[in-house]
C-alpha cells in the first residue's frame, strides 16, 4: 500500500493556503563596480576582500531566476564609483506610473538618485524629485493599499508625508531600532500584496514597541522569523505572491514559506552580503 501525500495539508494539520503568482516587472542593476570601500552599515568592512566577478556570477542566477518566473526585468547601466548601484531597491519607489525619487542619507550614494531618476525619465515614468531624505524601496513596501515606510536609520519620516502627498495612500510608519536591520526591507518582507490577503514575514526584535504593536494587529496571521534566518538577511525577498527569492541560507524560512503555500527559490548571494544587501535590495518593483 503506498501512503498518499495531500499536499494540502500542513504537518500541524491545517489547510495549506492557495496561493497566486503574478508576474512582475522590475529593475536590477549589474554588480559590475561593487566592491566594499567605505562603511555605512554594520555589515560593510573595507578590510576584508571582495570578488567582483563572483558578485556578478551570483547576481547573474537572481537574474535568469526571475526571467524563468516570466519577469519583465528592466536594466540600468551600472556607474563606475558608485560600488552600491547594484542595491536597485534604495533608487526609489514606483507606483501608478509615478516613480518618487531617492535622496540618499549618507553622501557615497547621492549620485545614485539623479541616475537613478534618469532611468525612470527615459522609461516613461512620472518623476518626483524628492524634498526628503529616502532611500526608496529599501524603506517602502507596498502591502495592498497601504505603504510600510520604514524610519530610524535612513529615510527621514518627512518622507513618509511625501510619499501620502504623493500617492494618496495610507502611509504607516514602522521605527527599525537594530543597526543590522537598518533598511525596512532587511527586516521585513511582503509575501502577499493582493489586496484584502495582505501577507507579510518579520523579525520583531528589529522594531519599536510602537511600530510591533502595528504589526501585529495589523498582520496577526504574519510569518515571524527566526534571529538565526534574519543574520542572512532571510527577510530580503522577493515575492511574486507563490514564487518567493530568498536567501538560501534561510532554512527555516523556507520552511515557514512552504507551510503556508509558498514555493521558496534559494539563491546564494553571499558577495553581495558583504555590502549588507541580499535579494530584495537588488530588485526595484516597476509598477506601471
Ligand atoms: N551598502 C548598501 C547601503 O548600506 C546596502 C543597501 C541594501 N539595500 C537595501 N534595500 N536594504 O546602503
Amino acid at each position: 500500500m503506498t501512503d498518499i501525500v495531500d499536499d494540502t495539508i500542513t504537518q500541524s494539520g491545517g489547510i495549506r493556503p492557495t496561493r497566486t503568482a503574478t508576474t512582475r516587472s522590475v529593475l536590477m542593476c549589474s554588480p559590475e563596480f561593487f566592491t566594499v570601500v567605505y562603511r555605512i552599515n554594520p555589515w560593510m568592512d573595507p578590510a576584508l576582500p571582495t570578488d567582483t566577478n563572483l558578485a556578478v556570477d551570483q547576481w547573474s542566477v537572481l537574474h535568469q531566476t526571475y526571467l524563468d518566473l516570466g519577469f519583465d526585468v528592466h536594466l540600468i547601466d551600472p556607474i563606475p564609483g558608485l560600488p552600491d548601484m547594484v542595491y536597485a531597491a534604495n533608487g526609489g519607489m514606483v507606483i501608478d506610473g509615478i516613480a518618487y525619487g531617492a535622496s540618499f542619507t549618507h553622501p557615497e550614494r547621492q549620485p545614485e538618485g539623479p541616475a537613478y531618476m534618469d532611468w525612470f525619465r527615459a522609461n516613461g515614468l512620472d518623476v518626483r524629485v524628492p524634498e526628503q531624505i529616502n532611500e526608496g524601496e529599501g524603506d517602502f513596501l507596498l502591502v495592498g493599499d497601504t505603504i510600510l515606510a520604514g524610519t530610524g536609520f535612513r529615510s527621514d519620516s518627512l518622507s513618509h508625508g511625501e510619499l501620502a502627498d504623493i500617492y494618496g495612500r495610507e502611509v504607516v510608519t514602522l521605527r527599525l531600532v537594530n543597526p543590522s536591520f537598518y533598511h525596512l526591507d532587511t527586516a521585513l518582507a511582503v509575501l502577499d500584496s493582493t489586496p484584502g490577503q495582505e501577507h507579510i514575514a518579520y523579525l520583531p526584535s528589529a522594531f519599536d514597541a510602537r511600530s510591533l504593536d502595528l504589526l501585529e494587529e495589523r498582520y496577526p496571521d504574519a510569518v515571524i522569523v527566526t534571529e538565526t534566518d534574519a543574520a542572512v538577511l532571510g527577510l530580503n525577498s522577493f515575492s511574486d505572491g507563490y514564487n518567493v527569492v530568498i536567501a538560501s541560507r534561510a532554512a527555516d524560512f523556507e520552511r515557514q514559506l512552504r507551510e503556508h503555500g509558498y514555493n521558496p527559490i534559494g539563491v546564494d548571494l553571499s558577495e553581495l552580503l558583504l555590502g549588507g544587501g541580499g535579494v530584495k535590495c537588488c530588485t526595484l518593483e516597476l509598477r506601471t
